[in-house]
């Protein structure tokens, strides 16, 4: 989009939220990713501040150190009203003992919605209230709606391979027929996003952030989640993306640009195996079996087809060798050289 493109579908937009909600509060949903940030950042610049309210579910299956950051960022956008729900436990007793993917998927889903619907109540916001979703464009197409909220494609629904809960809680539903909904992204692509991110002044670091599922790290620690296996996936997945950051592309579409910036989707699974290995030789020198982990880095336009990233074997070598030297509980680390189809992004 060209500058004055954007300025005037943003003014327009603008006039189009004030329009709809007047002084009505609003409660906006955030997630940490990209498009419920910048809707945030829209909602606190169109709005007054205290009108507006942020409620974030620390759900224990996220990226390392990520609600201290999207704490840090919303009040860098000025909010005022901030509600941090801290909901690791129940969402790890939920998933005890359970193993299969979409049984996993189904628990966290439901769960999210249950917790959400108990906390915006306790929240006490008038009837009247509005609520505010980051969804964009390609939300209501993968979920099988329009943007205005009416289903356009059942039988598409029927052949999703995985199930995903982004769009229709029944608060949801319950504030779209009563008018009550405000998707102030529905209209846009990702690209668009993130260009709108950035002229209201959000960091670079988090408007070109890598998509991230909604069930989060749990649908990359395959089988059973605990809160162990949590920290050791969070820890390595952090050296992942740090190296991905700081190392720049040799070839590609940019070269010069960093590793992170050419690729798509980059993250570590922690499979459930643990493989042989041996002691470092000084501490001790005999056999020790450590986790697995997978590396996954590729290159797609919108996640429907995705090509793996060719990194270099030097990077490969010492990231891994990093991996292992600062994440113990890691024995082995192996990089997913599969394009989608036949493989899915996520290893579940
Ligand atoms: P797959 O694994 O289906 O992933 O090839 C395509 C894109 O979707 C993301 N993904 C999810 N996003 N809830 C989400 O919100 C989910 O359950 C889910 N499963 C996969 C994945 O990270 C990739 O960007």
């Amino acid at each position: 989009m060209l500058l004055s493109a954007l300025e005037k579908n943003l003014n327009e937009l603008n006039q189009t939220i004030k329009n709809k909600v007047g002084s009505h509060p609003v409660l906006l949903l955030i997630s940490g990713g990209v498009d419920s940030t910048v809707a945030g950042a829209l909602l606190l610049k169109t709005l007054n501040s205290d009108q507006v309210h942020l409620m974030y579910m620390d759900t224990g299956l996220m990226r390392k150190n990520e609600t201290t950051a999207v704490r840090a960022i919303l009040e860098k956008l000025g909010a005022k009203n901030i509600h941090i729900v801290m909901c690791e436990n129940e969402f790890l007793s939920a998933l005890k003992g359970k193993t299969e993917p979409e049984e996993k998927r189904k628990i966290i889903g439901d769960l999210f919605i249950t917790i959400q619907e108990r906390e915006v109540a306790r929240l006490g916001l008038p009837q009247d209230y509005f609520l505010a979703q980051g969804s964009i464009r390609a939300d209501f197409i993968e979920s099988g709606l329009t943007a205005s909220g009416l289903t356009a494609n059942s039988e598409k629904k029927a052949n999703v391979i995985k199930s995903h809960h982004n769009v229709a809680s029944p608060l949801v539903i319950a504030k779209r027929e009563a008018g009550k909904i405000l998707e102030p992204l529905a209209q846009f692509y990702k690209d668009e996003v993130r260009e709108i991110g950035r002229y209201l002044g959000i960091d670079e670091e988090i408007v070109s952030r890598h998509p991230f599922p909604g069930p989060g790290i749990a649908v990359r620690i395959l089988g059973e989640v605990t809160k162990e296996k949590c920290g050791i996936l969070r820890e390595a997945d952090a050296i992942f993306i740090e190296e991905l950051k700081k190392r720049r592309a040799s070839s590609g579409d940019n070269p010069g640009k960093s590793l992170y910036e050419e690729i798509w989707q980059a993250f570590a699974v922690l499979l459930p195996i643990r493989s042989v290995g041996v002691g470092d030789g000084v501490t001790d020198g005999g056999r020790r079996y450590g986790w697995v982990l997978a590396l996954r880095a590729i290159t797609s336009t919108d996640g429907m087809t995705a090509n793996v990233y060719p990194l270099e074997t030097r990077d490969l070598l010492e990231i891994s060798a990093r991996i292992t030297g600062s994440v113990k509980e890691i024995g082995r680390v192996t990089y997913d050289i599969s394009n989608k189809p036949p493989a899915t992004i996520e290893w579940e």
